[in-house]
């Protein structure tokens, strides 16, 4: 969005008729349009104000209702770091005693806006005119905050920010996207390459060399080698799915290391469960592998996601007394039934060839005539399998395609709890 736009919605008739907009609803997006039309509403404004309207449905699952005091773009909806998450950086930067945090591309104000919330004075930079006039409109209530358009490259932080051990740390969300190239929505498409951030990874490295306390969030895709010596690099999941992984340094970093944290329960009200490997150094090493098939055990444990993405897995084969069923599967094999909070667990039923005729038999002899197929390491299509074995029978079966001890297995389990 343009900074007149932006500073057309925020005029407060416009303003006022945004608030008295109802919920969007696609259906009726059209005939309140044209009603906003007759009503001698300008039909730019119109446009721009029905947009929006459009965006905070969209933007509650990130924002929740603070996105009603928000103006929002696509992009900067995608790419906004969600409340919860906003909350759990803002909560590191105050427990380490930081005071003033600069947010060195500031978005749409996700993470400031949690800064400022958290009690900490923010100072908030984006060097695209436009989603720095809006950061300015979200972030006209929060308190110690102060919003400006400047490149981080043409910033003096030693000079503004004061020299490191000032209490002054710098938060760094890079855009992860490819300028240009759109999906087949139209969107500016994901990249998950280091090279490819703005800022790039090499300034997001220079800012931590020069302020000492900094975060970055990163993709969840965040190669385990880049880990700065002495950082933490922590990843986390919200909802089941891995979100980010932010790399803390200085003060900031608790468990130097990778390290995951993990969201469990109702959205607002559920707790984080944190993981690291209590050996310290022992997370780079490798995770123990079945070697034979007859070390498959009763139980199959599947860890979430951030810990999967960590490389923690070797924590859930500890936890349980079990092994990887292959190197890099992501399934864990145990004798023994352990809960394990951010692990989900099945008890094994059988265990069987991934080859069709013999699993055409299993199924028949089982009753089983519907799939739930679950895979990781099985370059298998589930809807050739299912129609491949032919399923008449009249039970559901739930099933994990893995690698166990080399050789593609097909395991009917039954999901515990
Ligand atoms: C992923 S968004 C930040 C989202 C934000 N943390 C939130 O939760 O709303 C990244 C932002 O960095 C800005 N940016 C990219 N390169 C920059 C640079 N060199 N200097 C300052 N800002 C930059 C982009 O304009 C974009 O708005």
């Amino acid at each position: 969005m343009d900074p007149q736009t932006a500073a057309a919605l925020s005029e407060p008739s416009a303003w006022a008729l945004l608030q008295s907009l109802p919920e969007y609803d696609e259906g009726s997006a059209l005939v309140l349009g044209t009603r906003l039309r007759a009503d001698g509403h300008d039909p730019t404004l119109v446009a721009a104000l029905l947009t929006q309207s459009r965006l905070r449905a969209r933007g509650r699952v990130k924002f929740g209702d603070r996105v009603d005091r928000m103006l929002l773009t696509p992009d900067g909806v995608e790419q906004a770091t969600r409340w919860q998450l906003a909350q759990r950086h803002a909560a590191r930067f105050a427990a380490a005693g930081v005071e003033t945090v600069w947010d060195l591309g500031c978005g749409l104000g996700g993470d400031a806006l949690a800064l400022s919330a958290a009690g900490l004075a923010v100072e908030a930079v984006d060097a695209d005119p436009g989603t720095a006039a809006l950061a300015a409109v979200n972030l006209r209530d929060a308190a110690a905050t102060r919003v400006r358009c400047a490149r981080l490259e043409d910033l003096d932080l030693r000079a503004e920010a004061g020299a490191p051990g000032t209490r002054t740390a710098a938060w760094l969300d890079p855009a992860r996207r490819t300028p240009g190239q759109t999906d087949h929505r139209g969107r500016t498409r994901r990249t998950f390459s280091l090279d490819s951030l703005s800022p790039t990874w090499e300034q997001v490295q220079g800012v931590a060399a020069e302020l000492g306390t900094v975060g970055a969030k990163l993709s969840p895709g965040f190669p385990h080698d880049a880990v700065p010596a002495g950082a933490e690099a922590q990843w986390s999941s919200f909802g089941g799915e891995a979100l980010e992984c932010v790399v803390w340094w200085g003060d900031l970093t608790r468990h130097p290391g990778r390290t995951a944290q993990v969201h469990t329960g109702p959205a607002d009200s559920g707790q984080w469960l944190e993981v690291r490997d209590e050996d310290g150094d022992d997370w780079a090493g490798p995770v123990p592998t079945a070697t034979s098939p007859d070390e498959l055990g009763e139980w199959l444990y599947e860890p979430d996601r951030a810990v999967l993405q960590a490389g923690l897995t070797g924590v859930l084969t500890r936890l349980v007394g079990g092994t990887e069923t292959a190197q890099g599967a992501g399934y864990v094999t145990g004798p023994r039934e352990i809960e394990v909070p951010w692990a989900r667990r099945f008890r094994v039923l059988s265990v069987h060839p991934l080859s069709t005729k013999p699993l055409r038999r299993w199924a028949r002899e089982a009753d089983v005539g519907r799939l739930t197929i679950k895979k990781r390491g099985v370059p298998i299509d589930p809807d050739r399998l299912r129609r491949d074995l032919r399923l008449t029978g009249t039970r559901e079966a739930v099933v994990v395609l893995t690698p166990l001890a080399g050789r593609p297995v097909l395991l009917e389990v039954e999901p515990a709890g």
